[in-house]
């Protein structure tokens, strides 16, 4: 396996330093869908992923590839408008990249989206789950290979991935925008795809305690936990997983329904962003 270095990271982060005027604080991952949050940043500055030295390469369907820098309200903001999937082909360790350079370009606080499939019972189509912890089972952690002791311990803590303050504002950000009705909160359970999955496995799921499913997210979150970066995490339930209604699964619903709901949460996130 490839092992990566501190300067192989430190040279996509210098070259964007180059680029733009003021070091984000806080970083956005942008779930399908929802690219309209990068189109309400003031004093945008955009640097394209074909840019910068090292950088992975989008492929998933609605998904750009650029990072956009610039200003919510008063916040230094980065949003990555294009995000990294193990079904592109890409290794776990590869997606260590994206939060490592957000990291070494000053950010301390990272909000990460996804469109997801409900395997609550409870939930609906449209509804917003707070994503209060994950589950990983498959596959190996963005962490393996040589530790490099900058970012991170070698064991590294997982109990709080997901800032039980930076929930608590989402909450209170939600409910203040009359969102409480589509507000969920629980555990995303990460299958790699790009199959969706059975309906046999959704029941697993449920045993195992997970209440939405989605092939992205977790790498990142893995990573701002090693490295020390604050995580709050959004899901947009898109669809109900495999098995519970008679509809079949289809990437092009997920988008659609997506699109529908896309706008309450792009005002949601800035909202919260305003208010960290
Ligand atoms: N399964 C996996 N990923 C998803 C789903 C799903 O049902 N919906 C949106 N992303």
């Amino acid at each position: 396996m490839k092992h990566f270095s501190l300067e192989y990271y430190e040279k996509s982060a210098n070259y964007i330093l180059k680029q733009i005027k003021e070091k984000p604080d806080i970083a956005i991952i942008l779930g399908s869908a929802l690219g309209s949050v990068a189109d309400r940043l003031e004093n945008r500055i955009s640097v394209s992923y074909q840019d910068i030295p090292n950088m992975l390469q989008s492929t998933a369907p609605a998904h750009k590839g650029e990072f956009v820098f610039g200003n919510i309200g008063e916040k230094s903001v980065m949003v990555s408008s294009g995000r990294f999937h193990h079904y592109e082909g890409y290794s776990y360790e590869e997606l260590a990249q994206p939060v490592r350079i957000m990291k070494l370009l000053g950010v301390n606080t990272l909000i990460v989206t996804n469109a997801a499939g409900a395997v609550n019972l409870d939930f609906s189509v449209g509804d917003i789950m707070l994503i209060e912890d994950q589950i990983k089972l498959n596959g190996h952690s963005p962490m393996r290979g040589s530790n490099l002791e900058e970012f991170g311990p070698r064991f590294f803590d997982c109990t709080h991935i997901f800032k039980p303050e930076l929930l608590e504002l989402a909450r209170e950000r939600a409910i203040a925008l009359n969102l409480e009705d589509s507000l969920q909160q629980g555990v995303y359970y990460f299958c790699p795809g790009p199959n969706f999955e059975t309906p046999a496995e959704i029941k697993a799921i449920r045993v195992l305690g997970g209440d939405a499913v989605g092939m992205s997210t977790v790498t990142e979150t893995l990573t701002a936990a090693h490295c020390g970066i604050d995580v709050l995490g959004l899901s947009m339930i898109t669809n109900m997983a495999a098995g519970i209604t008679s509809d079949l699964q289809s990437g092009q619903d997920v988008i659609e329904t997506g699109q529908k709901t896309a706008d309450k949460v792009a005002n949601l996130i800035c909202d919260i962003v305003e208010h960290i």
